[in-house]
């Protein structure tokens, strides 16, 4: 379920006609996918915009493949499922998906150490800037909650900064209960720390 937030009225009519086309094509029936070579345009695409905006997570690791070898790419991503002998926590990722193109991204850590106790938790998301406001994000939730009851997890954390209201409103909307807020920094937000029942 995707919903419009934006006050048609306001546009002219070249403008109308265009929001309309593209609120109408992510609305019909977002689902989640594993990593696949399929969306490599719009991926790639959101890829950019995420970059623009200078989230960090957006940088480093195995995304600097992303242009060169996408297949690679895919490939890193499926095999995070994996366990490894380095300690890195297994991890599920899922692209969220709307009239065929790539809007969103969210992943499940197996099981928590104790850094993602701190932050990050099992599950973390995004979507992409120009899909915001659209449902995107608490449908991506809603759709990977029994997917983290396939891996066995009977309930799952969720950390997020005091400040990110809209990330606040996807956890709640998926019936998370907020247990503890904690300052890990005097220089940044307050973390929320929520979590969602599976059973
Ligand atoms: C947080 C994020 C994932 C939300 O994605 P989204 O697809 O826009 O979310 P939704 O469209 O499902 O919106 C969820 C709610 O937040 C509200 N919302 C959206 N943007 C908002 C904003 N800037 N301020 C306040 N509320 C906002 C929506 O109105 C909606 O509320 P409603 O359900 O009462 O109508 C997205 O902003 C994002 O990717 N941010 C950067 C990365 C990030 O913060 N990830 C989460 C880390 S915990």
């Amino acid at each position: 379920m995707l919903r419009d937030h934006t006050d048609r009225r306001t546009f002219p009519s070249f403008q109308l006609r265009w929001e309309m086309i593209s609120l109408e094509s992510l609305g019909v029936g977002l689902h989640l996918v594993p990593p696949t070579e399929q969306y490599r345009e719009s991926f790639v695409r959101g890829f950019h915009e995420f970059r623009s905006e200078r989230l960090p997570w957006w940088f480093g690791g195995d995304l600097e493949i992303v242009e060169q070898d996408f297949a690679t790419f895919v490939a890193r991503k499926l095999s995070d499922a994996n366990r490894r002998a380095d300690g890195f926590v297994p991890k599920t990722h899922r692209w969220a998906v709307a009239e065929d193109q790539f809007v969103g991204r969210i992943s499940i850590h197996h099981e928590l150490n104790d850094a993602l106790r701190l932050e990050g938790g099992h599950i973390g998301y995004d979507t992409v800037p120009s899909c915001r406001g659209r449902g995107v994000a608490t449908e991506m939730l809603r759709q990977i909650l029994p997917v983290a009851r396939g891996l066995g997890l009977k309930e799952v954390l969720l950390t997020c900064n005091d400040t990110n209201a809209a990330s606040i409103r996807v956890i709640e909307a998926n019936g998370g209960s907020l247990r503890e807020t904690k300052a890990l920094d005097p220089n940044r937000p307050p973390k929320r720390y929520y979590w969602i029942s599976l059973t």
